[in-house]
């Protein structure tokens, strides 16, 4: 299978090593080249100097960029996705975008027989790392299953939700649950130190109960010890949460604990977290700044 993989991210580089590592001949780009050459002195693949160049190469071509602008750059550009994927291949985004983008992308790319999917994922970048991503899928089901042997390269689990759209709208529902987790176990940490309990005690006894998390198992410990820098950045979530917000305006859906949460990441982005893992949250319940290792 020859793949062609455009934006070597914190998450698209060890996606593309596993593409790589599954055996498929990898063409990659990415804008800033240095990284390109990285990636190729680490794995065996062919390093491009446009999206088009890449796509041209592949039958499955996969992105992972920034946001809808950045998707929109890769994809239509002049030396963009589209420009050069040949007819016959198959498209898959893995940005976190909007669902208007995924409609629009797959009818600009249905023109030149071309398929295309919305792939967004869950599980950050040990998921990337590990391969055991989440993988929330819109569009048509034989594409999707057409994709399917190569994204298991670094997946755990893929979901076709429904038609082109459908795989952003279920990721926008998975950060809404997010958002409203993540301040609820910082409140309950918080609540925990001010009322002179033993965090690990108390985590301790709750963390098989009804409480527990995943935000739980895998983060209550930093985010006690006031660490964050790592993870999914805060810039990224409110990226995200916009996109639901803006979803929401047409659909109806009321998204009160979302919208306050919003406006808390807003505070931490003011005091510096815009790179720090979601988690830091809890950095705006306790006095004083968080550890930032970075420092
Ligand atoms: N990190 C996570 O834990 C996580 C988890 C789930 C989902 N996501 C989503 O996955 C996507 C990627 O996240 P990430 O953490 O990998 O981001 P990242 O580390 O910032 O990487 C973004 C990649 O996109 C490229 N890019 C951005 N804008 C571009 C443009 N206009 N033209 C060409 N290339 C462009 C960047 O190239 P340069 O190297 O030149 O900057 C880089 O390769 C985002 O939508 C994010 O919300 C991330």
């Amino acid at each position: 299978m020859r793949v062609a993989f455009v934006g070597l991210g914190v998450m698209g580089y060890p996606m593309a090593g596993h593409l790589s590592r599954a055996g498929c001949e990898v063409s990659v780009f990415n804008r800033t080249t240095s990284t390109a050459e990285r990636w190729c002195e680490e794995y065996s693949g062919t390093q491009c100097q446009t999206p088009a160049e890449a796509a041209a190469r592949a039958e499955h071509v996969f992105a992972c960029v920034g946001n809808d602008d950045d998707v929109r750059a890769v994809m239509l550009g002049d030396k963009g996705i589209l420009a050069g994927v040949r007819s016959g291949s198959l498209v898959v985004d893995h940005t976190t975008a909007s669902a208007d983008l995924a409609r629009e992308l797959y009818a600009a790319f249905a023109n030149k027989d071309v398929g295309f999917i919305d792939a967004p994922v869950s599980g950050g970048e040990a998921g990337a790392v590990n391969g055991q991503l989440s993988i929330m899928v819109g569009g048509d089901a034989g594409d999707v299953t057409r994709a399917r042997d190569t994204m298991n390269a670094y997946a755990k689990r893929i979901t076709h939700i429904g038609d082109a759209g459908a795989g952003q709208l279920a990721k926008m529902v998975n950060q809404i649950c997010i958002a409203g987790l993540v301040q609820g176990l910082s409140e309950g940490l918080h609540f925990a130190k001010r009322a002179g309990l033993d965090v690990a005690t108390v985590i301790d006894a709750i963390g098989k109960g009804a409480a527990q998390s995943w935000q739980m198992d895998n983060r209550w410990e930093t985010m006690t010890n006031g660490e964050f820098d790592f993870g999914f950045a805060v810039d990224w979530m409110r990226k995200d949460l916009a996109i639901a917000f803006d979803e929401a305006s047409r659909n109806g859906a009321k998204l009160q604990v979302a919208e306050l949460v919003d406006a808390f990441y807003a505070e931490v982005q003011l005091m510096g977290g815009s790179r720090w893992d979601t988690s830091s949250l809890i950095a705006r319940l306790e006095d004083g700044k968080p550890t930032d290792k970075r420092d």
